[in-house]
């Protein structure tokens, strides 16, 4: 019987020693030259550590102009390529694997970062967190080709530096995620149109990185299961597009669901989000399948596998609050975690920073565990308020990741 502590060996005999799964956690530590600090390689170190099997790291961004987030890393080439070891061995402790997360956030740059960012189409961003993006100009051919070898050139560093494999962001809205989505690409040329024409871009960028690093290196695609939105990329796409994947030898799959303009993704308390989703794609493709959102108990998790739901089980915000989530779990010492909401006590207040202090909050006990502290355990939101503005100034007031 299959439990949550059996390996899980992918198609190209890359062994996971368990089904854990720590998934992407932008963690904004990246220096002023958008390079690891050393902040960031101790807190995965401390993940490694911890015995998760797997380790995505937060999302790398692959072109300078085009970044999410304060603090981001960014890979255009082969500088700081020493620091880039460092973490992927950080990574790699006891056992683990650590895929990098590869990302370009199309319009979902904000306005403090990108004057005018890039997407396929010139459409905004809506919602009440558009205020906080400028309208994006849809990119040319040209500008496709060169994104498309700037995630290659990524990928091929993340392998020189000791990365165990890559994954390539295509959920949550950004710029892979535009470009599968009828509502954000509206191109009439090959990259727009027909399902296929959409999911072209995800192709050459997958299929550039097989042909440079071979079939041993590992690449995973993390994915929405729809974008839970009318018009949008929708549940029927984002099967064909995982079937197609398969087909070509994608390694694993990662479902997720949502974007900054519907972040329903962090749910609490509401169970595991994209499980019966998961457990349809597994009976469809070859691929080994994670699943990402809202675990939050052993018994949830242990049964997701036993079930053979999912093949791994992603976890974000457990992770952060639990780093040796595995190592309790062996141990019999977890039972679940407590996925609290965070409040100023000022109710207008919550409604306008609410999704910020979230990250904030958990931005700040990831600097906690880099730097050997125990995790705060809290409703008072003031604290991570603070942490924000004090990084970012008021662009933190801008919303962020879902
Ligand atoms: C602080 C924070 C940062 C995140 N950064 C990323 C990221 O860089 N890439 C990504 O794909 N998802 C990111 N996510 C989303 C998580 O990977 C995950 O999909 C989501 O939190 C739901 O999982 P959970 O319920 O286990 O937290 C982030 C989530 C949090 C809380």
């Amino acid at each position: 019987m299959i439990n949550i502590f059996t390996p899980l060996e992918l198609s190209n005999k890359t062994i996971i020693k368990n089904r854990f799964m720590k998934a992407a956690t932008s963690e904004t530590l990246g220096d002023n030259n958008y390079r690891p600090t050393k902040q960031l390689i101790d807190l995965y170190r401390a993940w490694a550590n911890g015995g998760t099997g797997l380790i995505i790291t937060g999302n790398v961004m692959v072109d300078q102009t085009a970044r999410g987030e304060f603090g981001n890393i960014v890979i255009e080439d082969s500088k700081g390529l020493n620091l880039l070891k460092q973490w992927a061995k950080a990574g790699t402790t006891n056992g683990a694997k650590i895929f990098m997360q590869l990302n370009h956030p199309g319009k979902q740059s904000p306005k403090t970062i990108s004057k005018q960012p890039v997407s396929p189409s010139a459409i905004p961003m809506e919602g009440s967190n558009s205020f906080a993006f400028n309208t994006p100009r849809a990119l040319t051919k040209v500008e496709i080709q060169i994104i498309i070898q700037k995630f290659i050139n990524a990928a091929v560093v993340a392998k020189k530096a000791g990365f165990s494999g890559v994954e390539i962001h295509a959920a949550h809205g950004y710029l892979l995620s535009q470009f599968l989505s009828p509502h954000d690409n509206q191109r009439v040329d090959e990259y727009g149109g027909s399902l296929e024409n959409r999911m072209r871009i995800l192709i050459e960028i997958y299929t550039g990185i097989r042909e440079k690093l071979g079939q041993e290196f590992p690449i995973a695609l993390k994915i929405n299961s729809s974008d839970l939105r009318d018009g949008g990329f929708s549940e029927e796409d984002s099967i064909k597009v995982i079937q197609k994947m398969d087909q070509l030898g994608i390694d694993l799959v990662e479902i997720s669901g949502g974007n900054y303009e519907k972040p329903t993704v962090q749910g609490i308390g509401k169970g595991a989000f994209f499980i019966d989703y998961a457990s349809k794609i597994k009976s469809l493709v070859k691929t080994p399948i994670a699943v990402t959102g809202g675990f939050s108990t052993a018994n949830g998790m242990s049964k997701a596998i036993a079930n053979n739901e999912a093949d791994l089980i992603g976890l974000a915000r457990p992770l952060v609050l639990v780093p040796d989530l595995p190592n309790q779990f062996k141990n019999g010492n977890f039972t679940a975690v407590n996925l609290h909401h965070l409040t100023t006590s000022i109710k207008s207040l919550d409604k306008k920073v609410g999704s910020l202090i979230g990250l904030s909050y958990y931005q700040q006990q990831m600097l906690r565990i880099a730097k050997g502290l125990p995790i705060q355990v809290t409703n008072n939101a003031w604290s991570s308020l603070g942490f924000a503005i004090k990084r970012q100034g008021l662009a933190a007031f801008i919303p962020q990741r879902d």
